[in-house]
């Protein structure tokens, strides 16, 4: 058996001016990835595959995020936004190189999903010219309306030109197609603009394959796959089954999720076995949580990678380039920041580790804090295997503490500490005998006392 080739065209041209922003809508994120980066992932991929993005006038970080997710992607700018097809032809030059299956998928549907595109290249196979994603919508105002005879598609509808009839149609145009290569040119070029928005809409190709002779069919899906997103609404809803999808599949791969509902994973979140979640959980992009590893309730993190049964949280903040060795534990109001803490390291209270290395076994007393920023730029602070570090100590850096080396609580560390050194670093204390009696006497006659407190 040959496999077909390949080209996804994804329509990404749009201004999105209904999401009132002034981010282009493609880049809005779902699950901590552009709606653009989802369907991206969902197009056919590997040999025999192209893929193309119609991209819209000073859009260059729309390009941008596509040759992200696709080194291979070609994008083509599509001046003036006159419609659907239009966009589609804005990438003529790579359609007329020839492929046998043409997929055009929309960069606003960013649920699709892989299969769904291979069920859509099925029929082409077997001689349609063109194959329609259709879905049953609760709500089908806004969409095109698929117009059947029996089985047969016939015509689809956009909510503007649909007659009160047509409008009570549930059964809609997703907005992926396919095509079978050989006759795709050919039917784009016959779309017209003839209809009340004066745009040159895609859907038209359905009636001018009939009229060709040529067989259009329709795959249906679920309306949760192709949520079309034109609005801030819309793009919560989508988040919402993102969410819900992801979690699932957590939960189905082992995670323990005490309540899912609470916990927001990104759509790269990678976990080992064994791992517990603890209600209010936020996961961003770029995390990966191994074997064993319990995050407990209301930590946020963000680029991540947090070791084999290391313990995370209550109310703990990991920030990108945060990796914490196996056994390692970040406790409560802890934030980490480009922070390399190896196996056993222990910073359980009120911490700022950032811009760090921490040498394996080392505790890291409370209320530490990395001085990494001197108000020009950042430096960084090393610190040995075993060392300790007492309570409430301030590491200026650039400094380096030595393996094993101990830090008196309170200190305020600017100079390399050797291996096995010890370091207090404090003003030394002032006691005046009776002085806290003659404060309160002071105070309760409403005079300041003579002396500093
Ligand atoms: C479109 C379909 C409708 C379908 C719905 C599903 C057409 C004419 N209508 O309507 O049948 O039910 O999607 O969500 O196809 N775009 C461009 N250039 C253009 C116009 C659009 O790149 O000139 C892109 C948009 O950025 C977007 C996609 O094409 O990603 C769809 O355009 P949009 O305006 O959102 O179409 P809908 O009105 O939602
Ligand atoms: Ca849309």
């Amino acid at each position: 058996m040959t496999t077909r080739s390949s080209l996804t065209v994804v329509l990404a041209a749009g201004e999105g001016t209904r999401m009132r922003s002034s981010l282009p809508k493609v880049l809005h994120p779902v699950a901590g990835e552009s709606l653009l980066a989802h369907v991206l992932h969902a197009a056919p991929n590997g040999s025999g595959t192209r893929l193309a993005v119609v991209i819209g006038p000073d859009h260059a970080a729309v390009a941008d995020e596509a040759r992200r997710i696709r080194s291979d992607a070609e994008t083509f700018v599509q001046r003036e936004r006159l419609g659907t097809a239009h966009a589609v032809l804005a990438a003529r030059t790579a359609i007329a190189q020839g492929t046998d299956d043409l997929l055009v998928a929309f960069g606003d549907t960013p649920l699709i999903s892989a299969e769904t595109f291979e069920r859509m290249r099925a029929p082409l196979k077997n001689g349609a010219a063109l194959t329609v994603l259709g879905f049953r919508a609760a709500d089908p105002t806004g969409y095109g309306r698929l117009l059947m005879q029996g089985s047969k598609l016939v015509a689809i509808r956009e909510q503007a030109d649909a007659t009160p009839e047509e409008r009570k149609v549930t059964l809609c145009n997703a907005g992926v197609m396919a095509f079978d290569g050989k006759n795709a040119l050919n039917i784009l070029d016959k779309i017209g603009n003839a209809n009340s928005k004066g745009e040159y809409y895609l859907v038209d190709a359905v009636t001018i394959a009939r009229d060709m002779g040529l067989e259009a069919v329709v795959i249906e899906t679920s309306e949760d796959e192709v949520r079309g997103i034109n609005t801030k609404a819309q793009l919560a809803e989508a988040e919402a089954v993102m969410q819900a999808r992801l979690r699932k599949a957590a939960m189905d791969a082992g995670v323990t999720l005490i309540a899912p509902e609470t916990v927001y994973l990104s759509a790269d979140t990678k976990f080992g076995k064994d791992v517990i979640i603890e209600p209010f959980v936020v996961i961003g992009p770029g995390v990966s949580i191994a074997d064993g590893a319990v995050i407990h309730s209301f930590s946020h993190m963000v680029e991540a990678s947090i070791g084999r049964s290391a313990s995370v949280g209550p109310y703990a903040r990991l920030r990108p380039g945060t990796s914490l060795g196996d056994g390692a534990r970040i406790g409560n109001f802890v934030e980490t920041k480009a922070a390399k803490l190896e196996a056993g390291v222990k910073v359980n209270h009120l911490s700022y580790i950032g811009d760090a290395e921490v040498g394996a076994n080392s505790n890291i007393g409370a209320g530490t804090i990395t001085c990494n920023y001197d108000g020009f730029s950042k430096h960084k602070t090393l610190i040995g295997e075993g060392a300790f570090v007492g309570t409430n100590s301030s590491l200026v850096a650039p400094v380096k503490i030595g393996a094993g080396a101990y830090i008196g609580s309170g200190s305020v560390i600017t100079r390399d500490v050797p291996d096995d050194a010890m370091a207090i670093e404090r003003s030394p204390q002032s006691i005046r005998e009776g002085g806290a009696t003659r404060y309160r006497e002071a105070k309760t006659r409403g005079k300041k006392p003579k002396h500093k407190t």
